[in-house]
């Protein structure tokens, strides 16, 4: 990423500070965000559908990959709306003072207290996955007195080729109506007969980590054809599609990202070519990117603490971290860089597993990695860390979660404090 660079002294730099003071200053494990690289991701974001969609439609930040007060400040002041999943991403939404009409509300079991908060709260919008939620919200906006824009979330049945756990578009997924079977349609009739819901988007999201264009494009079709489809037989005009996110970044340098603009040019092509071939009006367009945004702007900095080397198998490297912050290596056995943060300017010449501090064997943040040689003290700096870390980080063997550090041309400050031993036992009778 951008952000990173190697000092005179051969340390690791982001955002114009030494990895290595940060570590010094607020202790390790340590997340670390750039805040220029975040804002510039976003700016593209919202440049892009100026550019493609004259500015009808809008990216919202996928909250998910990492929420907390000043990521919703950020994506507020770079004007974006934001993609919550939970009745805690809206309260976080609602503290940092979010526009909560530019608030889609996701979720595959939204609880009925969830709903009531969202609405209390004014959520521009819930995503609804299934009929049962239908019914539930139309029934709490009735006893509210409220009115509900709602999106239906649809299984286009396009298969994206990445992990299994983070695949989501196609027909096996917990996620959504489907289409083949008629039930989105059933949906969108049903939605017709209750008072208290206003069906005016449809969405799709086909997956995470996702480096083809394709079907992308594959999936913005099927939806407008799902639209062409509801205006023919209902005469019905959904007038927004929410085309989900899942842009790959890098993590490692065999991956390849696609190019934003290549993703955009495409997608907006097949929407307005498809929007004609039905007779529609071009539909006001959202996207939803999290891990695009937040994730090569993050790095995670630890100190070794041990190594250990079994003769002909491995050197193990242990760290302060581990699993409790980052799972992503245990869940998925996600590829990550890493870097000696202190030799940042020297050639990877040794092989190590890198393995976190938790009771348990999996708990390994990488494995066979290649690094600079590392001693016990070192700081190691383990890149792409924004997404899908802190938002997924425990408290297992009662171990504190790291602090979050906002770095900016070469000035740092906390944006989320490290959980202390009272944070810990704070909800112990
Ligand atoms: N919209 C919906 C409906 C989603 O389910 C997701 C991600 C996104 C947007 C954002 O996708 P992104 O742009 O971040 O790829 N924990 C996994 C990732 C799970 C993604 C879940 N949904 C990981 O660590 O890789």
């Amino acid at each position: 990423s951008e952000c990173l660079n190697v000092n005179n002294e051969g340390h690791l730099t982001i955002g114009g500070c030494d990895t290595l003071e940060l570590a010094k200053e607020f202790g390790t494990p340590l997340y670390v965000l750039d805040e220029t690289t975040i804002r510039n991701v976003c700016k593209a974001y919202v440049k892009s559908f100026e550019k493609y969609y004259h500015g009808n439609g809008m990216p919202l930040y996928a909250s998910k990959a990492l929420s907390c007060k000043e990521l919703c400040r950020i994506a507020k002041e770079e004007g974006l709306g934001l993609d919550v999943v939970s009745g805690g991403e809206i309260y976080t939404a609602v503290q940092a003072g979010f526009p909560m009409e530019k608030v889609h509300f996701h979720g595959n079991n939204k609880t009925a207290d969830e709903i009531r908060f969202a609405l209390e709260s004014n959520v521009g919008k819930f995503v609804v996955d299934n009929l049962y939620e239908l019914e539930l919200l139309n029934e709490i906006c009735g006893e509210m007195g409220k009115k509900a824009n709602i999106s239906f979330r649809i299984k286009p049945g396009v298969d994206a080729h990445t992990h299994n756990f983070i695949r989501t578009g196609q027909i096996d997924s917990k996620f959504g109506f489907a289409l083949e079977t008629g039930e989105a349609f059933e949906a969108v009739k049903k939605a017709q007969m209750y008072d208290n819901v206003n069906l005016t988007e449809l969405h799709c999201h086909i997956g995470s980590q996702i480096f083809d264009i394709d079907p992308f494009v594959t999936a913005a079709e099927i939806m407008l054809d799902f639209m062409g489809k509801i205006h023919d037989e209902l005469g019905i005009v959904i007038s927004e599609l929410n085309l989900g996110g899942g842009f790959g970044i890098m993590y490692t340098k065999d991956d390849e990202p696609v190019p934003y603009e290549n993703y955009m040019e495409k997608v907006s092509e097949a929407v307005k070519a498809k929007a004609k071939e039905h007779g529609l009006p071009v539909p006001y367009i959202f996207i939803e990117p999290g891990r695009s945004i937040v994730g090569e702007a993050g790095i995670t900095l630890y100190k070794v603490g041990g190594k250990k080397e079994i003769p002909n198998v491995r050197t193990y490297v242990s760290v302060d971290g581990g699993m409790t912050d980052n799972i992503r290596y245990a869940l998925y056995q996600s590829a990550y860089t890493v870097v000696n943060a202190g030799k940042a300017d020297k050639e990877p010449d040794e092989i190590v597993t890198v393995a976190g501090k938790c009771c348990e064997s999996g708990d390994l943040v990488q494995e066979h990695t290649k690094v600079a040689k590392v001693e016990v003290g070192d700081t190691l700096a383990v890149l792409s860390t924004g997404a899908y870390n802190y938002s997924m980080a425990s408290n297992y063997n009662r171990i504190p979660r790291p602090a979050i550090v906002m770095v900016k041309d070469g000035k740092a400050r906390i944006v989320v404090k490290r959980e202390s031993y009272e944070d810990i036992v704070k909800n112990d009778i």
